[in-house]
């Protein structure tokens, strides 16, 4: 099984281009089943995740091509085909995204249930919800969600009784030709949520509200191919800000919207590091060892659960005693706790709060990524231990992070990607 053999301590200096949001490409990859003619879309990550929903999408008879710099087309005119090859589906969690394009397009999807990171329960209840505000009949077994609109579906309202991503992302997709008007309320506001609503307006949909906590969808008849761009990755920039706070050094991470970074800026700043925005990048650099923080992670625009392992590392280095509290997956400690403590960090986890008293040194060590956030996180550990690191189980890192050893190789770090015989 390949691994990342990292050597510790060297400061990352330099620049690094952040690729398009896999978050955003998980959701509009789907969405383009909803499409009638070619889409043409810039700034797709290439991570596996990607990789295996345009997989999906040709066996399913839609027309893929791959160009140069991280551009794909994708044609899904041809489709017919309701229920996605499960082997694939279970392979990765947006592929739940293919219920509400099949639903929105076809008025009936059969879809295994996704796989994907198991940092916790993830349940799916408030996508069900949507699609049955929508008029469907939804049947969840162990294996399957079946959904099905016998009568066709109408324009609905719905109001989440969490906020949920996934669940807002979903039935975005699922009424955008549904007729009559759909309203999301208690909605996720996150950025990539902004983004698939952008790339169905500029297809032709009617989507407003998209950012803010109530959104409308008002159905139309067909959406028509177009060239649409995607959004920087806030997390993959959130990782390598976090890095260089960890680690040292100075980086300018190129290729972000520093609005959608605010919340870890701000935190790294409270921490000592100095934060500089420009129009489209951040400068990060490591002026003195870190002070001690306390963060709760919040849906957006607070601090992102997916950054809560990458600012733990910044606090077992940091002087004093910081806490994390989650809130939105209590379980997602134990993706990594008990690797840091193999690397000589102090952390306590009591419920929802994690508690973790900085070292001036970690150490390396053989840890297993869980997650892939959490693996990333490994990966910053092992870039500030002194010694050599590996980390396993790379598959999960390898989901979300495009060519991460080459970034890193390029800031002076000493990571490689090697396979035992
Ligand atoms: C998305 O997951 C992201 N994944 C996750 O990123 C991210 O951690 C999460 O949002 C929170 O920001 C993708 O976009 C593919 P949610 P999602 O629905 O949509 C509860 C990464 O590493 N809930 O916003 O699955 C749920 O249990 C991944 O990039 C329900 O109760 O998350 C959680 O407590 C990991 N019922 C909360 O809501 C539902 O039907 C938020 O989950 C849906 C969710």
């Amino acid at each position: 099984m390949p691994r990342y053999q990292i050597e510790g301590g060297r400061p990352l200096v330099g620049t690094v281009t952040i690729s398009g949001a896999k978050n955003a490409a998980v959701a509009i990859i789907p969405a383009t089943l909803l499409v009638s003619g070619p889409c043409r879309i810039e700034n797709v990550p290439d991570i596996s995740d990607v990789h295996i929903l345009l997989e999906i999408l040709e066996k399913m008879g839609a027309k893929v091509t791959r160009l140069p710099n991280d551009t794909v087309e994708i044609d899904c005119t041809a489709v017919t085909c309701t229920e996605p090859d499960p082997e694939l589906v279970r392979r990765i969690r947006a592929s739940y995204y293919l219920l509400g394009a099949l639903l929105g397009r076809f008025g009936k999807a059969r879809v295994a249930l996704p796989g994907g990171c198991n940092f916790a329960p993830r349940p799916i209840d408030q996508h069900i919800k949507g699609f049955e505000a929508l008029g469907a009949q939804v049947e969840e077994t162990d294996t399957y969600v079946d959904a099905v609109g016998p009568q066709g579906l109408r324009g609905g309202r719905v109001n989440l009784d969490v906020v949920s991503v996934g669940a807002t992302i979903n039935i975005i997709i699922a009424a955008a030709l549904v007729p009559g008007q759909t309203i999301i309320e208690n909605a996720a506001k996150e950025p990539h949520i902004v983004d698939l609503a952008n790339f169905l307006n500029t297809m032709g949909a009617r989507i407003s509200g998209a950012g803010t906590d109530v959104i409308k969808i008002r159905g139309v008849k067909a959406l028509r191919g177009g060239f649409y761009s995607i959004i920087p990755d806030q997390i993959e920039a959130g990782t390598y800000m976090a890095a260089v706070a960890a680690v040292g050094g100075n980086v300018l991470v190129k290729n972000v919207i520093p609005k959608h970074m605010d919340c870890i800026s701000a935190k790294l700043r409270e921490m000592g590091a100095r934060v500089t925005e420009y129009d489209d990048a951040i400068r990060v650099e490591k002026v003195r060892r870190l002070r001690r923080a306390t963060v709760k992670t919040m849906p957006y625009p607070g601090f992102p659960t997916d950054m809560q392992g990458q600012i733990g590392v910044c606090m077992a280095l940091a002087e004093g005693v910081s806490r994390i509290t989650e809130s939105i997956y209590e379980t997602r400690f134990f993706a990594y706790s008990e690797e840091f403590r193999a690397m000589g960090a102090t952390i306590q986890v009591a419920g929802k709060t994690a508690t973790i008293t900085g070292t001036e040194r970690l150490h390396g060590a053989t840890v297993q990524a869980h997650d892939l956030r959490a693996g990333a996180a490994l990966v910053i550990a092992g870039l500030a231990a002194q010694g050599e690191t590996f980390v396993e189980n790379i598959h999960y890192i390898e989901r979300g992070y495009e060519n991460l050893v080459g970034k890193l190789t390029a800031l002076g770090a000493c990571i490689r990607r090697v396979e035992d015989e």
